[in-house]
């Protein structure tokens, strides 16, 4: 079977890394078209760098990376270095990469790589706030039926906000964009924090990475020790939760999830919830189901796949 085409948009970010990664580890099942770096864990000229950086470290300097928009669509940037801390990938001394940046925008990439490719054929992967998917949805609806699926890491129900009470980081940081894709009509997998939060590294599972013995697992180790430090002193867990990959995991191995296909709408235009995302999770509304909203995942089968591909590159 041909592998699957896909687009990965990232802000990395250390979960991002990860994800892209285990992409990139994967070139069976996965083609990775390109990565478009978007604005959200650290500002745009860190995150395209910080995409090259990952690919270089993945000996995939042949994967074009894109840089996107450097500002929400109707806001203003928040950040996360208190997460990420201020490269956006601390843990780690990283060098600079020296693989060039495509001159072409990410979102002209987005729509001349739907319009190009067969209609279907083509799985988007937003990993940061959806604002490229946002601009190029409303710059060219007629991309929007040529997408095969959305895979998005985003949003929060059970589980609650990270970023404020209510709202997931990267539906916080664009809601007009995420309003965007949950209402395009696409078929949509997210997984939010509701789900990610299952899937927390522990020291077992960082010192498995690191005992890869390749630079890809010292990097992983090195970048997830940095990255836990803020969810262990906040939630008092035994590690961090690797958000991004569980994306990349889903399309791999998806019956490593379970969930709901349930109606998800953003909230807009209050100040207090602005960014939640509203799952009817017992559907009491007749609003329709736009979404298969995850709640569940095997984490040891997951960090077993996780593993065993990075230990690959
Ligand atoms: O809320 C978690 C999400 O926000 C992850 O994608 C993380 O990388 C940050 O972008
Ligand atoms: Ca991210």
């Amino acid at each position: 079977m041909a592998p699957r085409k896909i687009i990965i948009d990232t802000d990395p970010g250390q979960d991002d890394a990860v994800a892209i990664l285990l992409a990139l580890a994967s070139p069976e099942e996965l083609d990775v078209l390109g990565i478009t770096a978007v604005a959200g864990n650290v500002p745009l000229a860190l995150t395209e760098k910080n995409a090259r950086i990952v690919c270089e470290l993945a000996k995939k300097t042949d994967t074009p990376v894109f840089a996107g928009c450097s500002e929400p669509m109707a806001r203003k940037l928040v950040t996360a270095e208190h997460v990420h801390g201020k490269s956006g990938l601390d843990g780690p001394q990283l060098a600079d990469p020296t693989m060039a940046l495509q001159d072409m925008h990410a979102v002209d990439f987005l729509i001349n790589a739907l319009r190009s490719e067969a209609p279907g054929t083509v799985t988007l992967v937003p990993i940061g706030p959806l604002t490229n998917l946002g601009v190029a949805f409303s710059r060219a609806p007629d991309i929007i039926d040529r997408v095969q699926e959305i895979v998005i890491m985003g949003g929060a129900y059970f589980e609650v906000g990270n970023i404020t009470p209510a709202a997931e980081f990267n539906i916080y940081v664009d809601p007009e964009a995420a309003d965007i894709v949950f209402k395009s009509g696409v078929p949509l997998v997210a997984m939010p924090l509701d789900v990610t939060h299952k899937a927390l590294t522990t020291r077992a599972r960082v010192d498995a990475f690191a005992g890869l013995g390749n630079e890809v697992g010292r990097m992983v180790a090195e970048w997830t020790s940095f990255f836990e430090r803020f969810d262990k002193e906040k939630y008092g867990s035994e590690g961090a939760p690797l958000h991004d990959p569980c994306t990349i995991a889903y399309l791999l191995q998806p019956d490593l999830f379970s969930g709901r296909h349930v109606n998800v709408e953003v909230e807009l235009t209050s100040e207090l919830t602005r960014g939640m995302t509203v799952a009817d999770w017992w559907r009491v509304t007749q609003r329709p189901a736009n979404a298969t909203f995850m709640g569940d995942v095997d984490a040891d089968a997951f960090f077993r796949l996780l593993t065993d591909r990075l230990a690959r590159l």
